[in-house]
Formats: structure tokens, sequence, C-alpha cells
């Protein structure tokens, strides 16, 4: 594995490294965004326009990329955000997430439809964790998960609210794709014809279990048929600032709101208490024509920037992209593909592997800009398409 890993010397290498491993149902799945992958593609697109602008003769020979979020340090600005099918592309994918996030000294969150029990990631994943809820239609069962997650000790909460009703993504009816997985005669041949999954994954939790993988953490009645179970998992499009009001009364630690790109969406959280905003579009998938959470940062930071934490995510896949988010304001990047990707190639050490990379070039890009410390980059170190700088100071 080691010496397979020394070859992926960056993101990229990771992602095809995955696209081997992977049938093509669940690699589309993890990989693409929805509709024509336009909202997938901006985030990229975006995020290349944005230009740093370097300093030079700066001793930059000792540097640092720890922070602090919610008054904890961290060793670099990153999250690894909730990524649902962590447990399909790895046996036990969330514990190996979450143990590769704990040895990178960055925070993991659990995605709400894990299929390890949540007591368990934090139990033998270690490190900080956050917990990721979806509102079901069944409301009370959002709220008994969000009390089991309180009990077992999660240190923040992620409301994810940018998913009220199903993702449209025409590739994985066409591929097949069944959550929970089910080897149908659609998606016979893609299985087998990828063994390392196959056998190292679906074959773990068979010959452990004597099961396939399931959603464990959500309150649902027993015995629900995958047909029920997907109607049962349909997100709740009632939902509205009185519900966040009430997941602030019952939830007392950290609570971040997640998917949110309107400053006054923004706004509205911080009013109602939220601790931090993620900028996001859910990595391309929610909303294909939405618009780029980098684009929407710098509004959401100027109203909220200083009221509460500000996250942004969506196509980071490089240190010198961090660093943009960085300078445009953004206390920490969550991370959702690169790990996945890192993780469904080689596990536990293909996670920690992509986590190290987004560090070194994170820790390499600060030297050509003559930054030392992460905090201190800041607006001045990026020129955003169209701007002229104004050296009418100097
Ligand atoms: C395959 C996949 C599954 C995801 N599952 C969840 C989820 O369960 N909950 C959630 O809030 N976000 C989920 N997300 C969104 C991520 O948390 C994150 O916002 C996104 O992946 C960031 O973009 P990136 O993948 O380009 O880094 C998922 C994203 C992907 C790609």
């Amino acid at each position: 594995m080691e010496t397979v890993l020394k070859k992926a010397l960056n993101i990229e290498d990771l992602r095809l490294m995955s696209k081997k491993r992977l049938t093509r149902a669940l690699f589309e799945f993890i990989d693409r965004g929805s509709e024509d992958d336009i909202a997938l593609k901006n985030n990229k697109v975006a995020l290349e326009r944005i230009k740093l602008l370097p300093r030079v003769l700066e001793d930059v020979s000792e540097r640092t990329a720890q922070t602090k979020l919610f008054g904890k340090t961290i060793e670099s600005p990153l999250v690894i955000g909730p990524t649902g099918p962590a447990g399909y592309v790895w046996y036990r994918g969330e514990i190996k997430l979450a143990k590769a996030a704990s040895s990178a000294g960055v925070p993991f969150t659990l995605s709400s439809t894990a299929n390890t029990q949540m007591e368990r990631i934090i139990e033998e994943g270690g490190g900080s964790q956050w917990y990721q809820l979806y509102v079901w239609r069944d409301i009370a069962s959002s709220l008994i998960t969000l009390k089991r997650a309180y009990d077992s000790g999660f240190e923040a909460l992620v409301l994810t609210v940018d998913s009220t009703v199903p993702y449209n993504r025409e590739f994985d009816i066409r591929n097949g794709a069944t959550f929970p997985v089910k080897i149908t005669t659609r998606n016979l041949l893609d299985t087998l014809t990828h063994p390392r999954w196959m056998f190292g994954t679906l074959g773990s939790y068979l010959l452990s279990e004597g099961h396939m993988p399931r959603y464990v953490n959500i309150e649902m009645p027993e015995g629900l048929k995958s047909d029920a179970i997907k109607s049962f998992l349909t997100k709740n499009d009632t939902i509205n600032w009185d519900y966040f009001k009430m997941i602030r009364d019952k939830w007392p630690r950290t609570l971040l709101i997640k998917g949110v790109l309107h400053p006054k969406d923004a706004l509205m959280a911080a009013e109602l208490g939220a601790d931090g905003v993620i900028v996001s579009n859910h990595g391309g998938i929610a909303n294909d024509a939405g618009i780029a959470p980098i684009d929407a940062l710098p509004d959401i930071v100027s109203c909220v920037g200083n009221r509460m934490t500000v996250l942004v995510d969506s196509g980071f896949r490089r240190g010198s992209d961090i660093l943009k988010g960085l300078a445009l304001g953004a206390n920490a990047v969550m991370i959702g593909r690169p790990t996945l990707y890192g993780l469904s190639a080689a596990g536990e050490a293909g996670a920690l592997r992509a986590l190290k990379i987004l560090q070194a070039e994170t820790l390499r890009t600060m030297a050509v800009m003559g930054v030392k410390n992460i905090n201190s980059i800041c607006r001045d170190h990026v020129v955003l398409p169209n701007e002229v700088p104004n050296w009418s100071e100097l």
C-alpha cells in the first residue's frame, strides 16, 4: 500500500486511483456533481481565476500552518467534511477518515448517512469530531439522532440546509447506483469487474457482519426494504428559520450551518446564534446553477466575519486554493472529495495521504507567498478576477 501511495503526488493522482478501484456507479457517485456538472466545474474555475500576490525577502525558513478553530488548536486550517458514502468506498471508512483526521491534527465531520455507529467512531476514531445533521421528513427521527450525537460527545453540530429535495443526478440512475448498496442486474457487471472493491469492501462487511452496509445512526422503523428506506430518507422541505432556532436551543455546543451562499442567510444565522457558517454548494451537487462558494465568500465575510467563524468548501484541491480561501477571510477550508478519493484508493493511509499532500502544499505555497504564519494571510495576498490592485497609498 505504501508503495502505491508514494505514486500519489497530488489529489488528482488519488482520484485516478479511486477511479480504478471503485465501480463506475460508486466512483461517479462520489466524483460528479449533478445535472450537467456545471457547478462542479465552476468551483474549480472560480478558484483558478483568483490569483495570489506574493511578497518577497521575508525569512520563511520556519513556517506554521497551525491555527485555532472554536478555541482549539488545529495543525492546519482544514476540516474533513461529511460525506455519506465513506463506509461504502472502504470497510468502516468513517473510522478510517476519523483516524486520518486525528493523525493530521484536524477535525472530522461524520455524515448523517454513515454506516458505522456514531459511538464507535467517537471511540475508535479519536481526535476532534463533529456531527452533520440532515432533517428528514420525519423531524422526530432527526431530533433523536441529534440527542444521540450530543450524548456520544461530538464537539460540534453541522446542520446542512442546502439539500431540501433529492439531487438531480441522472448518471446515478443510468449507472444503477443504489443506496444502501445492492447488487442488481444493472450493476452486476460493474461490480464483478472491480474485484478489489467487491472483495475488499463488500466482502469485508459480508464476512465480518453477515450483511451489506446499512444506515445505523438514523432512527427508522425496523425491517424497511430499500424503496421504503429511500422514501424515509426524504429530506424535509418545510424547514425554516424557526426550525433552526429549535436546533439552536437543543444543541448547546458549537453549531454550524452548512450550505449558505447568500450574505443575508449568513446574517440571519448569526442573529439566531450560529457559531459558524459553512459557505458551500455541496461540492457542486446541490444546485448545478449555483454560484461558487469562493465567489460568495468575500461578501459573507464582510457581513458576519467579525461575529462568527466562517468556513468555505467545494473544489479545494491544492494548498494554494486553501490559501485563497483564507486570504478572502475564511477561518478554515472544509474538504469532501480529496479525502474520499484517498480513502477509496487506500483506506486510512490514503485519506491521510490526501491530508498530508494538502498540508505540504499549503506550507510550500506559504513560502512562495512570503508568509511564515498562516494567520497572517490576508486580503492583500489575493487579486480577484478583473481586479486592478490599487497602489495609490504607496
Ligand atoms: C459523495 C459525497 C457525499 C456527500 N455527503 C454529504 C453528507 O452526507 N452531508 C453533507 O452535509 N454534505 C455531504 N457532501 C458535501 C460535502 O460535505 C462537501 O460540502 C463537499 O464535498 C465539498 O466539496 P469538495 O468535494 O469539492 O471538497 C457530500 C459530498 C460528496 C462528494
